[in-house]
């Protein structure tokens, strides 16, 4: 069997002694909203720390865990913390969580995050809907032996966000007034953001917003048969389109500043997906 298999089955049965939740809908939670997790009906939580082989951060204080409750009347499992390629990872490892919730039983997952805006008209604190992706940047999450039991060796990519989540969550937005941009995210590998020769290389490729996650998930859930959606939050303008230097600090304060209307929008994406 493929090790890589092998390592979520046996993360799978370790989860299993700890909980038999069947989520319908997966979570993966990014800065400024990880306590969205906090607010919703706990029935369970699982530190990373207590999955046998599974990739925990080495930093003192990153903490991480699944959280298994509902939103309204919806099973699902949110991730309060993410694993990023920057840390060091390789990229099966990135993506294992991803899998292991599609494993638990996730149908549909949901990726957040925060972004650098590359389109000239986005200003920080702007929502983007991710309507596509660019990952040519960074390692296929696909490549090695193909894990059969997940999907195919060669899966097609040409509707990675799912039309019909797009339009709820279109929908939802505008329910709420939050206006929403529609855009293309290019991941890049960090940890350092992007020269702004690279922004420019990024808008030529036809990006709206940078970031260092994201992209590399949804492709592993895509291949599994999941279906998914993308919002990133739109904290700063990318390298070289202000004069200001970019900073993680600016990146958490905007994410913080509208993390009420995100999370209030992301509750009425899982209650109506
Ligand atoms: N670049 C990459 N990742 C990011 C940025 C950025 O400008 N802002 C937030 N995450």
């Amino acid at each position: 069997m493929n090790d890589i298999y092998k390592k979520l089955e046996m993360c799978l049965k370790s989860v299993r002694t700890k909980t038999d939740f069947q989520p319908e809908v997966a979570l993966i939670l990014g800065s400024g909203l990880g306590d969205y997790a906090d607010g919703i009906q706990i029935e369970q939580t699982v530190d990373y720390t207590e999955i046998e082989g599974f990739p925990v951060s080495t930093v003192a204080g990153h903490k991480g865990r699944f959280v298994f409750g509902y939103v309204g009347e919806v099973p699902v499992v949110v991730m309060q913390g993410r694993v990023h390629y920057y840390e060091g990872y390789p990229m099966s490892d990135v993506v294992l969580p991803t899998r292991l919730m599609g494993m638990m039983g996730a149908k549909k997952l949901i990726l957040t995050n925060a972004a650098g805006g590359v389109n000239f008209d986005y200003k920080p604190g702007d929502f983007m809907m991710i309507t596509d992706h660019i990952t040519t940047a960074v390692p296929s999450p696909l490549i090695g032996p193909n894990i059969d039991e997940l999907g195919a060796r060669f899966p097609d990519m040409s509707e990675v966000y799912s039309l019909r989540i797009r339009e709820i969550i279109r929908e939802e937005a505008k329910k709420l007034g939050i206006s929403l941009r529609e855009g293309v995210y290019a991941q890049l590998t960090g940890p350092a953001y992007e020269t702004p020769a690279e922004i420019r290389m990024c808008r030529s490729w036809g990006a709206d917003a940078v970031g260092m996650s994201t992209a590399c998930e949804a492709m592993a859930a895509r291949h599994m048969g999941m279906e998914v959606c993308g919002i990133s939050c739109i904290t700063n303008l990318a390298a070289g389109m202000s004069t200001k230097q970019l900073d993680h600090k600016e990146v958490q304060e905007t994410a913080d500043r509208v993390a009420a209307q995100f999370k209030a929008l992301l509750t009425a994406i899982v209650s109506n997906i």
